[in-house]
């Protein structure tokens, strides 16, 4: 899928203008980040494989369970439509795990989500998650507005520490 296809789905899946301006923000500072990660380690000698066209595309599709609700469920509500529409497992996970840092098996059953690890695994999904976590509606921030922002919505101070960790290990990549 292109981005003109993905933004087609975004829009027929009934994403508002809003949720779609805020999935090209993250796309664009994630599609960076990949970029950033990719350079840096070919400089250190260790180049990692980064499919930034994944980034890319599962940053643009990362919210499209807002079509649904607004609610932590987007993220489950957005893989299963992903699913629906046979787009790749690796746009389905970036989608599914992209919440803070991940959910937790134990959190996911604490807040009534399908029990199940939501936690980002390969880079791709890390890359998009942290990206999210750097842009509020369009616009871009910095990790501790992000950290003041969950707290004040009560966030466990587990989660948080996971997004801030999250945030060194892609900080470090990208030196
Ligand atoms: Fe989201």
């Amino acid at each position: 899928m292109n981005e003109k296809e993905i933004l087609a789905l975004l829009n027929e899946s009934g994403c508002s203008l809003n949720v779609i301006e805020h999935c090209r923000a993250v796309a664009g500072l994630a599609g960076k980040i990949a970029l950033d990660i990719s350079k840096a380690s070919e400089i250190k000698g260790i180049p990692l494989n980064i499919d930034i066209n994944d980034v890319y595309s599962g940053a643009l599709l990362h919210d499209i369970g807002r079509s649904r609700t607004h609610g932590i469920a987007h993220a489950v509500e957005g893989a299963r439509i992903a699913r629906e529409k046979g787009l790749e497992k690796s746009l389905v996970n970036i989608i599914e795990r992209h919440i803070g840092a991940g959910i937790t098996k134990e959190e996911a059953a604490n807040i009534g989500l399908p029990i199940k690890d939501y936690l980002p695994q390969t880079l791709e999904e890390k890359i998009v998650a942290h990206a999210d976590n750097l842009i509020f509606g369009k616009n871009i921030g910095t990790i501790e507005e992000c950290v003041v922002n969950l707290r004040k919505k009560g966030l466990g101070e587990a989660a948080i520490q996971r997004i801030i960790r999250l945030n060194d290990e892609i900080s470090e990549m990208s030196r």
